[in-house]
């Protein structure tokens, strides 16, 4: 296949997984709209169908909570194939939504899309939106000033070794009998454990038994840590919403200064033993054992730290295919489980984002390069072994079509 051919697929594989105004990550495995799955899907639709971009953006915002809160997974249709659905959440809210949130990565990709197509009306309306989703981040998910996650999938980064501290902390003798779906459609080998699922429930279950309270979840709940890879993409998406708010002529400072405070709280996420920025339990103050890809996310906030650039350069010389989202010589390393060791065509595009900033053209070459390199050979799976290049997870995934149609796919 060459490829002009694969452009060809992955808009067909967008095209496929559009339900009408929203796209669903890929069939079976996650039948409804996630989050930041519709952002990429919104930047990558934007290469070809501008309009249809925005859509997805829109549809994304309008289930947003009066809070703010823009929810991680919308239940649009009802769909037995998916455990934990929309019942077991018991939010109430409209549309049917799960009741936490997800990587803010829409306004970084609103911006880049605005940049392209010059639709600053569609932007216009969607700007507000933004501005109360970054402001519930700063309320509610800052609560000693870095970004924080209330639930793993909170992050994006669901089985990621960054949570197995937090996670040991998780009571699970209540959770009861459930039955999980993910496994009917991949290999049990490449997904989280029956342990972490446990605990994924728990965590579920105490939110909604407090209704949702944001309150009793951040002061009670079983689960809060700092998130380096949240915490650097929301200082770039309130800095990338500043330069928004510019284009549009809106006056308003909050998101600069949300920026900044973000960043002179980083010190809290620096781990001497690690010589790098990794989650860190709020409760205890312990630290993750290991560098996650959450660390090599520090260029898209303009974080720049000479030691912790060392150890990132060498784990990705570790590997053949991309920054791998573990370190190989951590103990908690599997290349083909998910967030443990593979390689995430989308990290490595927000990666990308962020050396294109630091003016790296090299390595954001050889990042796209590896990643094209990937998909050429495996096709448009969720994941792949950063080792030997396999294939995981789920096959004609949204989000890996996306970022090849916006940016693997670049020339040079
Ligand atoms: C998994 C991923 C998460 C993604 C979702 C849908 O839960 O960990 O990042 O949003 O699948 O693709």
């Amino acid at each position: 296949m060459t490829d002009r051919d694969l452009d060809e697929t992955a808009r067909a594989i967008l095209r496929a997984n559009d339900r009408g105004g929203y796209t669903i990550p890929t069939g079976g495995l996650y039948p409804f709209q996630w989050n930041w799955d519709s952002a990429f899907a919104a930047w990558g639709f934007s290469t070809f169908d501008p309009g249809r971009g925005w859509d997805e953006l829109d549809t994304l915002f309008a289930a947003q909570w009066v809070t703010g809160m823009v929810p991680h997974i919308i239940f649009h249709k009802e769909d037995a194939g998916y455990f934990p659905g929309a019942d077991v959440w018991a939010t109430g809210a409209t549309p049917p939504s799960s009741g936490i949130s997800q990587p803010p990565v829409a306004a970084i990709l609103a911006r880049r899309m605005h940049e392209a197509t010059g639709d600053t009306e569609r932007l216009r309306a969607l700007y507000p939106k933004l501005l109360a989703w970054h402001r519930w981040w700063r309320d509610w998910r800052c609560p000693n000033g870095v970004a924080c996650v209330t639930h793993p999938w909170e992050s994006g980064r669901d089985n990621c070794p960054d949570w197995d501290l937090g996670m040991a902390r998780v009571d699970t003798s209540d959770v009861g009998e459930y039955t999980r779906r993910d496994t009917g459609h991949v290999d049990a080998s490449m997904r989280p454990g029956k342990e972490d699922y446990d605990r994924y429930i728990a965590i579920v279950q105490f939110g909604r038994a407090c209704g949702w309270d944001q309150e009793t979840i951040l002061r009670d709940g079983p689960f809060l840590m700092g998130d380096p890879a949240i915490t650097f993409i929301l200082i770039r998406a309130n800095r990338d919403l500043a330069a928004i708010a510019r284009v549009l002529g809106e006056d308003d400072s909050s998101p600069l200064r949300w920026a900044d405070d973000l960043e002179a709280a980083l010190p809290w996420l620096w781990s001497d033993a690690l010589q790098a920025y990794v989650a860190r339990d709020v409760a205890t103050g312990s630290f993750a054992s290991a560098i996650s890809s959450g660390a090599a996310l520090g260029l898209l906030a303009g974080v720049e730290n000479a030691a912790m650039e060392a150890r990132l350069a060498r784990i990705w010389d570790s590997v053949r295919y991309g920054i791998p989202s573990n370190d190989p010589a951590a103990d908690s390393f599997d290349p083909r489980r998910y967030w443990r060791g593979p390689t995430w065509p989308v990290v490595n595009a927000l990666i990308a984002i962020g050396l294109q900033s630091a003016g790296r053209v090299e390595e954001e070459r050889r990042l796209r390069r590896e990643t094209a390199e990937l998909i050429r050979q495996g096709g448009f799976f969720e994941y792949f072994d950063p080792l030997d290049g396999t294939a995981c997870g789920g096959d004609n995934f949204t989000w890996t079509a996306a970022i090849w149609l916006a940016w693997a796919n670049g020339k040079d």
